[in-house]
């Protein structure tokens, strides 16, 4: 049995691992800590309120004496850390709160690990810190080059994968230095429930569903490599149970799509999605479809991210052949998944949109 510290458990991949988690592993304590950022949705975990092995803390990691208190308390001996300020564009508007959560709040947790585990006599038989970062670390790929290797020098590009970068830096230190037992991942760009609507997938669903513009960035012509949430989270499963303690996995579905590709893709499943379901053009009549239209004549072409990353691909095959696993979803299969799984919870995402969630959580959670 484990007992798990879930840092930004409330977000959209954090979320998803402990629901995974607490579906396979019942018996297990999760304590996620998040501190409810814009992105951070107490709904996310919503269903688990009465398990006997969960609690929510309200809580930021950057708040050390806290977290040292919590591990204590908790004889916590596995952190899991999402926790993260995550999109890019945000990134290049205001990078301050990027530094300060994934760099000071890295360290921080850091700090904390080591002081209770190796520095205490309160320490766990078997702790482990691991750490959830991004392929965006690694900067661009050219069309034709090699997929990152977990030895592929780092270049980050953007503020935000700065920081990331920083911050796998700090906990590979903590490694070699304090002999904190650590592990790292680097995953590819993940699409599924419970996504915030600022990311591509689900800002492009709801935009074409509300007949709005589908604004791509540039010639559309990037390439990202995408995996189903789901899959990213039983990786980070098998690593914490399996993975090389002071190792780095890195994470992908070997699924490189353009941005055009994904859009186009989407539109294409809206369609059929409302050739099955009538009742769908009564809940969406701005929808093209409804009127004949086409998803694609919402396609707009927009300035560019700045700095924006070319090709992002991963090569998984150590994370294949040292722990034996490979994602479950095809593209196809996680899409279709996605899309439902938007289509039912509308009243979920048009609370994000118009920031009535947080109302409806206070009522619903209180404070914590
Ligand atoms: P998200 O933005 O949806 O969620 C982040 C969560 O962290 C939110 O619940 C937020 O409230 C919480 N948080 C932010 N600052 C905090 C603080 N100071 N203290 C406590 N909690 C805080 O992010 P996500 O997309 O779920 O990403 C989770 C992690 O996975 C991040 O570390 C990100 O870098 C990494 N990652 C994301 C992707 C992706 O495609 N989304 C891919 C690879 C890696
Ligand atoms: O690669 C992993 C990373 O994937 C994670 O570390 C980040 O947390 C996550 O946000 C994601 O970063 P991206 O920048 O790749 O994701 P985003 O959804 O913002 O954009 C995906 C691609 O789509 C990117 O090339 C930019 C483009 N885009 C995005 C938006 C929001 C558009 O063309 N139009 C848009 O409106």
């Amino acid at each position: 049995m484990r007992r798990l510290l879930v840092t930004g458990g409330a977000g959209f991949i954090g979320a998803n691992f402990v629901h995974l988690h607490l579906r396979e592993y019942p018996d297990d304590r999760v304590v996620v800590l998040d501190a409810l950022t814009y992105a951070g949705n107490r709904a996310n975990l919503a269903g688990l309120e009465g398990h006997p092995g969960f609690r929510f803390v309200h809580g930021d990691i950057r708040e050390q004496e806290r977290v040292e208190a919590l591990l204590r308390e908790e004889r916590i001996d596995t952190v899991v850390h999402f926790a993260a300020e995550s999109h890019v564009d945000r990134s290049i508007v205001g990078p301050d709160a990027f530094i300060e959560t994934n760099v000071g709040g890295t360290h921080s947790l850091l700090k904390a690990a080591r002081a209770v585990w190796l520095e205490s006599d309160d320490a766990p038989a078997d702790p482990l810190f691991h750490h959830v970062s991004t392929d965006e670390v690694y900067g661009s790929l050219e069309a034709g080059e090699a997929p990152f290797t977990e030895a592929h020098p780092y270049a980050p590009n953007s503020p935000y994968s700065a920081s990331k970068a920083a911050s796998d830096h700090l906990v590979r230190a903590y490694h070699h230095t304090y002999g904190l037992p650590v592990t790292t991942s680097n995953c590819s760009n993940n699409y599924g429930p419970y996504q915030f609507p600022e990311k591509l997938i689900p800002l492009m669903l709801i935009n074409l569903l509300e007949g709005r513009s589908l604004p791509i960035y540039g010639d559309g012509r990037n390439v990202r490599d995408w995996l189903y949430v789901e899959d990213h989270n039983r990786a980070i499963e098998r690593i914490i149970e399996s993975g090389r303690r002071g190792e780095v996995y890195n994470i992908g579905g070997n699924c490189e799509r353009t941005n055009l590709e994904i859009v186009e893709r989407l539109c294409d499943l809206v369609e059929e999605a409302f050739g099955e379901d009538e009742s769908l053009a009564a809940r969406f009549p701005a929808c093209p479809v409804v009127k004949g239209g086409h998803g694609r004549d919402l396609i707009t072409y927009v300035k560019d991210r700045p700095g924006h990353d070319r090709r992002y691909a991963i090569d998984a095959s150590r994370l294949r052949d040292e722990l034996g696993f490979g994602p479950r979803e095809s593209f196809d299969s996680g899409f279709r998944k996605t899309l439902r799984w938007y289509l039912e919870n509308e009243a979920w995402w048009r609370a994000v949109m118009d920031g009535s969630y947080r109302e409806w959580t206070r009522v619903q959670y209180g404070d914590c």
